[in-house]
Parts: C-alpha cells; sequence; structure tokens
C-alpha cells in the first residue's frame, strides 16, 4: 500500500455517505452511451453526466460535467461533449467511465465538511455552501465527536440559519435530517482514522431531508501515533522543598548565577552545583549531585545543551523525580538540537523523571518565595496560575503587575513543552487550592485533543483563560481556494476553546482583568447589575456598557427604593444606576451598601463608580466596599477612577480581593465574558 493520499472517485465517495445513511443521489457507473442510457431509465430523467478519470480533480473546470439531461438523445450528446471537451482541454487524461445521477432538485445548498487537524484531530466545519462559500464564510467548526445537541447547536448558529427555520413565510426546513448528518460526518471522521479531508458542496437541504450531491473524500494512510507513559507529575510540585541548582556560577553575568541569588529567598533549601565546588554568595557548593547529603525534590539545570544528558543522568540516578530544563539549544534550533531533546526524554522516561522545558524560562512559586528563574522581579502571591510559552511575556507580565499590585499562585514557562506540558500543568493547577483561575499564553499545542479533553473538566471548576498567538493565520487559511482549508488554525483553537469552556481572550489586559475579576467571586450568579456612583455621567456611560456586554441593569424594587429615600438627598433619580450625587460622602455610600445587602436578591453584580471628589476619601470608601463585598454572596466590581489619588483606596481593594478598573468600559467587558461563560455552563448542566 502507498502512503500517497488519495482522492475518493465520486462513486466511492457516495458509497463511504451511504455506508453512514447519507443521502447520495441515484447513481450508475457506466462506460459507454448506450449504457449510459440503459442505467438513465434506473437514475431517472432529468440527470447529469458526470466523468471518470483519476487524473481530474476539477472535472467542471475540465468539461466533464453536464447537467439537465432530460432524454436519451441528450445523455448521448452530453456524453459525446464531455468526451470531445476533455480531449480538447485534457489530452492525456484517461476516462475510465461516467457516472450517470439523478438531478437533484433545487434546494438550499449547505456546506459540511471535516479535517484532521494536527493538533486537534478532526475538526467538522458547517455553513452555507454553494459556489459563495468561501465569499459568504458563514461558517461554524467544532472538533469531533460532535454530539447530536452540538450539532443542532451548530446549525443554529450560522448566520443564514433563519433560511433553515423558515424565513418570511418560506417552508422551515428539515432541521433534524441536517443535525443528524452532521452528527454522522463526525461518527465517520472517529470511525475513519483514513479520511483525511471531506467535503460536501452542496448538501442540497429541502423541507423534508437532505441530499449530498457533491462529495470530495481524500484519503491518507493512517499510522496511529506512539503512545508514550510518563510517570504522574509529583502533586507536591506546589510544595517543593529542597531544589538542586546544576550550573551555579560565581559571575553574575551568567544565568547560573542570576537564578542561584533569586534562589536565595525561597523558603526551602537550595544546593548549588558547580565541579569547582567552594561557596557562591554565601552558599556552599557541591560538586555533583551525588554529593548533596539528601535527595533533592528538583534540579534546576543552567549547564549548556551538550552537557544536560549527563546531568539528567545524574539526576536519574539520585532519584530526583522533577527536572527544569532552562538551557535552550535543542528542538528550536533544528535538527542536531531536536537529536539532544529526544536523548534527554530517552532519559527521562528510562529513570521516570518529569521535566519543564528545556528553552524555558524556570518556574516561580510566590507562596513558597520560589523564583527558580532568571527573572530579577518575584512577582507577589495571588490566586491565578499564568502558564506562558514565552519566557518574555512571563518578564514583562511580571513586572506589570507588580505596579498592578497583581498577584500569582503560581507561574510556569512550559518551553518546548517535551515532557510536562500545558495539559500537566492545568491539572496541576486545578487540584491547588491556591489557585482559582488559570491563564494560558499559547503558541502551539503539540496534543490538542488530551489538552482539550483535559481543560473540559477543569473549565466547569476553575475558570480558564487563554491567550492564542498566531491569530493572523485564518487571513492567510480563508484566502486558499478550496473549502478544507476553511478550518483554519486558528479557527480550530477558537472552536477547542469554545467547547471546552476556556474564555478565549484577545490580549493579555483581557486576560488579567479577567482573571483578576473572577479570582474574586468565581463566576457571577447572573446578569443582573447594580451600579453606584456619585458622577452623573459615569452613570450614563454605564448603562451603554453594560448594554453593549450584556449586562442587565436591574430595576430597584419599590421597597429599596423606600429604603433608600431615608439617606439619599431630596429628588433622587429613584433608580439604577443609583446617582449618589456629586456631594456623596463615604456615609451615604455605606447605607446605599446596607440597603443592597438586605435586597442582595435583587442583583447579581455591583458596580462601584467613584472620582475623586473632596467630599469622598478612597481610602474609606474602599474600606467600606471590603465590608459591602464581605457581607454579600455577590460580585462587587470596583471603579476607582483618577490617579494618584485613588492608589491607596485601590491597594485596599486588592487585598480584600476586589477587582478594581481604572476604566469602567473594561469593568463591563469582562463581567459581560464572565456572565456569557456562565451562561454557557448553565446551559451545559441542563
Ligand atoms: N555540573 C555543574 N556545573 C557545570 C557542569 C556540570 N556538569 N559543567 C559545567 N558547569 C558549570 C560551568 O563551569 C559554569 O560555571 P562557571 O561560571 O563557574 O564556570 C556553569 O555551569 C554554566 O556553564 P557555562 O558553560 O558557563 O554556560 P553559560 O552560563 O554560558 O550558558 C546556559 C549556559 C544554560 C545559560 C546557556 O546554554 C543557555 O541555554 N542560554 C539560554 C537560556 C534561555 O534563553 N532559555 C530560554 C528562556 S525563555
Amino acid at each position: 500500500m502507498t502512503d500517497a493520499p488519495r482522492m475518493l472517485s465520486e462513486p466511492e465517495s457516495y458509497a463511504l455517505l451511504n455506508d453512514y445513511r447519507i443521502p447520495v443521489p441515484r447513481h450508475a457507473v457506466v462506460h459507454s452511451a448506450d449504457v449510459a442510457i440503459t442505467a438513465a431509465e434506473t437514475v431517472g430523467y432529468p440527470c447529469v453526466a458526470k466523468v471518470l478519470s483519476p487524473s481530474i480533480t476539477h472535472k467542471s473546470d475540465a468539461g466533464g460535467v453536464q447537467i439537465g439531461i432530460h432524454n436519451p438523445a441528450e445523455l448521448r450528446a452530453a456524453i459525446e461533449t464531455i468526451q470531445s471537451t476533455i480531449h480538447e482541454r485534457a489530452p492525456d487524461a484517461e476516462i475510465t467511465g461516467f457516472v450517470i445521477e439523478e438531478q437533484a432538485p433545487p434546494g438550499l445548498e449547505l456546506y459540511i465538511g471535516g479535517k484532521r487537524d494536527p493538533a486537534f484531530g478532526p475538526v467538522i466545519t458547517f455553513g452555507t455552501g454553494g459556489t459563495l462559500v468561501e465569499l459568504e464564510h458563514d461558517i461554524t467548526m467544532r472538533v469531533a465527536p460532535v454530539t447530536p445537541e452540538e450539532a443542532t447547536a451548530m446549525v443554529r448558529s450560522i448566520r443564514h440559519y433563519p433560511q433553515i427555520a423558515g424565513y418570511r413565510g418560506t417552508e422551515p426546513l428539515d432541521e433534524s435530517a441536517l443535525a443528524d448528518t452532521i452528527h454522522k460526518i463526525s461518527t465517520l471522521f472517529i470511525n475513519r482514522p483514513e479520511v483525511a479531508e471531506l467535503d460536501i458542496n452542496p448538501l442540497i437541504l429541502y423541507p423534508d431531508g437532505l441530499c449530498a450531491v457533491d462529495a470530495r473524500i481524500l484519503i491518507r494512510p493512517y499510522a496511529p501515533a506512539p503512545v508514550t507513559s510518563r510517570p504522574p507529575l509529583p502533586q507536591d510540585l506546589f510544595w517543593v522543598s529542597r531544589i538542586a541548582l546544576v550550573g551555579a556560577s560565581a559571575n553574575p553575568e551568567k544565568i547560573g548565577y542570576i537564578v542561584l541569588r533569586n534562589l536565595l529567598s525561597f523558603t526551602g533549601t537550595v544546593y548549588p552545583v558547580n565541579p569547582k565546588g567552594g561557596e557562591i554568595l554565601g552558599k556552599s557548593v557541591y560538586p555533583s549531585l551525588a554529593d548533596i547529603p539528601e535527595r533533592p525534590d528538583a534540579v534546576i539545570i543552567t549547564v549548556p545543551s551538550t552537557i544536560v544528558p549527563q546531568v539528567m543522568r545524574d539526576a536519574g540516578e539520585r532519584g530526583i523525580p522533577l527536572a527544569v530544563i532552562i538551557t535552550s539549544g535543542f528542538r528550536e534550533t533544528g535538527e542536531d538540537g531536536a537529536r539532544l531533546e529526544e536523548e534527554i526524554e530517552g532519559i527521562a522516561l528510562e529513570y521516570g523523571i518529569r521535566y519543564t522545558g528545556p528553552n524555558c524560562l524556570g518556574m516561580q512559586v510566590p507562596r513558597l518565595s520560589l523564583n527558580a528563574t532568571f527573572d530579577p522581579k518575584s512577582p507577589r502571591v495571588g490566586h491565578t496560575a499564568f502558564i506562558s510559552q514565552s519566557g518574555a511575556i512571563i518578564t514583562t507580565l511580571v513586572d506589570w503587575s507588580l505596579t498592578e499590585g497583581i498577584g500569582f499562585s503560581a507561574v510556569f514557562s512550559v518551553g518546548n513543552q517535551t515532557n510536562i506540558d500545558f495539559v500537566d500543568y492545568i491539572r496541576l493547577a486545578a487540584a491547588d487550592d491556591y489557585t482559582r483561575t488559570i491563564v494560558l499564553y499559547i503558541e502551539e499545542i503539540r496534543d490538542g485533543r488530551r489538552f482539550f479533553e483535559e481543560a473540559a473538566k477543569v473549565t466547569p471548576v476553575k475558570p480558564v483563560i487563554a491567550i492564542k498567538a498566531g491569530r493572523s493565520e485564518v487571513g492567510q487559511k480563508a484566502a486558499a481556494s478550496h473549502t478544507g482549508s476553511l478550518a483554519g488554525s486558528y479557527e480550530v483553537y477558537e472552536a477547542a476553546f469554545r467547547q471546552a469552556g476556556i474564555i478565549n481572550a484577545q490580549n493579555l489586559s483581557d486576560a488579567f482583568s479577567l482573571a483578576m475579576l473572577l479570582g474574586s467571586e468565581g463566576y457571577p450568579k447572573g446578569n443582573r447589575a447594580v451600579v453606584i456612583s456619585s458622577a452623573g455621567g459615569f452613570c450614563v456611560l454605564a448603562s451603554d456598557y453594560a448594554e453593549q456586554h450584556g449586562i442587565r441593569i436591574a430595576p430597584l424594587s419599590d421597597t429599596l427604593l423606600e429604603e433608600m429615600n431615608a439617606f439619599m438627598p431630596h429628588g433622587w433619580s429613584r433608580q439604577n444606576p443609583i446617582d449618589m450625587v456629586g456631594d456623596a460622602g463615604v456615609h451615604r455610600f455605606a447605607l446605599t451598601f446596607d440597603a443592597l445587602i438586605r435586597h442582595q436578591d435583587e442583583w447579581d453584580i455591583a458596580f462601584v463608580i467613584s472620582v475623586p471628589t473632596a467630599t469622598l476619601d478612597p481610602v474609606h470608601l474602599a474600606t467600606e466596599m471590603a465590608r459591602f463585598s464581605r457581607h454579600t454572596e455577590k460580585m462587587v466590581v470596583g471603579c476607582l477612577l483618577g490617579g494618584e489619588s485613588m492608589a491607596a483606596g485601590v491597594r485596599i481593594l486588592r487585598d480584600a480581593d476586589i477587582p478594581n478598573f481604572a476604566e469602567p468600559e473594561d469593568a463591563f467587558r469582562a463581567a459581560g465574558t464572565a456572565v456569557k461563560r456562565e451562561d454557557e455552563l448553565e446551559k451545559e448542566k441542563k
């Protein structure tokens, strides 16, 4: 059997679809005009004649298709026309026969396709079909298996769905047959691993039933990937207490020095290793791992790449279960590096070592004062685990987080993900009580299917937010001429994230705004908001932002309004957003918070928007907001706007785990995204 991919002929494609009970036109394969005429009696008129030739992929372009044939004479003429046109346009093409098939009556032309994504496996695409498929780009995508419910959701999610449901008095079309076909195509991809690509265009949909009129199926011999079995990650990775650093250096310009300097603050024990021995930064240096009196829990490696295999062997002999290989010069540099990477993976498998990297920045666990990286800054303690494929993004973000007062439960740099990958870290962060939200910066996932399946287990419990680099590929892929390429890889990631419940952030700032919001109270319980502000202008803007981002400004009950009458100034607006009026002091805010605590069944999220005024002390206000938050189970979001004068108040909010946004629209956008995700979770539960 050859390894070359092969396009199935039309009858072969129809036969495969038939196996899955997907309706195709009645058809017959013939080799002469006389037999065609006999076959047409069974197929029925009007019919279509198509050339069969292994060397012609685009039959219509080559003149190999004749439609609207109504009788034997027209059929004979059609076959002669096909023969002469092909002879003219593709003189070398061998004609092996003709397909005579019934001409399907007109209906709504749709598209169903699928392809095997290198990371995520089979991906199913559905949308409007016909010749405008690329132009319309009205498609939706799911990673297989697509359940019948998901298939229905796919049908309903395209822009042209009203044409299916019945639009302006037209008869509704057979939605359930369509969803059933999407589900069957997904099953076909799961059951038949040799099917690499499939396009049905058009799939004609009728009020009763449908017909796959044109099918293009690419077969590629399938070789299952070898399964590698690795030991589980040490669950107590967050609590490592003895760390060796191999490659420790006394030279302040070397990474082995910077990492050791960072490790000095570690609450556990650090063992620098360098054959020269002696002392560095006041620490005794061990000539080798074998000389360390106790077995370290982990080894950080900062020696050149060619020495790494030996260090890994030494670590294996010493029974060390975890390594962090900061060293670069592996797969990312070419074939020699890739071979070296294979070698260390082999050693790790032999000794049962799990390792992060190579080619990574390292890891930081602020609660242990552990900074096993060469990032000069150490992050604050917080509740977000940040797992990143870029070391530079980590250093930038940690720097920014310090001025913003944002903290982390852990920061992991995944490097080449040869052994420990995103999935391992997500599992670890999911099991960690300190971690409330997980943020991922992803360039490439190597085993998308495993990632997708594991992330789906975590997202109902802990929010996972991802930033995926490489969006611009979509443009390139969309420009590709054939429909199979509509599944551009960024779109596949988007689809997989959506299905797995991962929130797809547009940029780092959005990702961390969301992490801050979700890290405070988890998913909001609903979208009913109250807005409390002493700035009338921001009350108006807040209403606009709320509508824009799917947040509902909740009407307030008469009882609540009555209670507020007692302390609000005469003539106050008596509505939500609650305009406290410009002269409001903290006392008025505090009384409003108390009223809202008593009526917390009326709202889900409270936005407190405050601007610098002479009557309002931000520190006092923040303290009252912290009290407000403690006494409600609902989400309290701060927008202490302004600059320096608000800084002390903002710090109090941070310490009380109340998210604060310097720009109100960001607060509403983040809350809108969180509410949308909560809605999806609720739907999944039903
Ligand atoms: N055990 C312990 N220490 C050893 C050793 C061994 N078997 N063999 C050598 N060493 C020592 C060296 O003697 C040296 O110490 P010294 O300064 O006392 O001489 C130290 O380990 C480092 O080795 P050196 O040869 O000086 O390497 P280097 O510091 O110039 O470079 C790396 C090493 C790891 C920093 C470099 O190879 C590298 O990969 N840099 C890029 C890292 C990177 O960017 N990672 C990705 C980030 S996102």
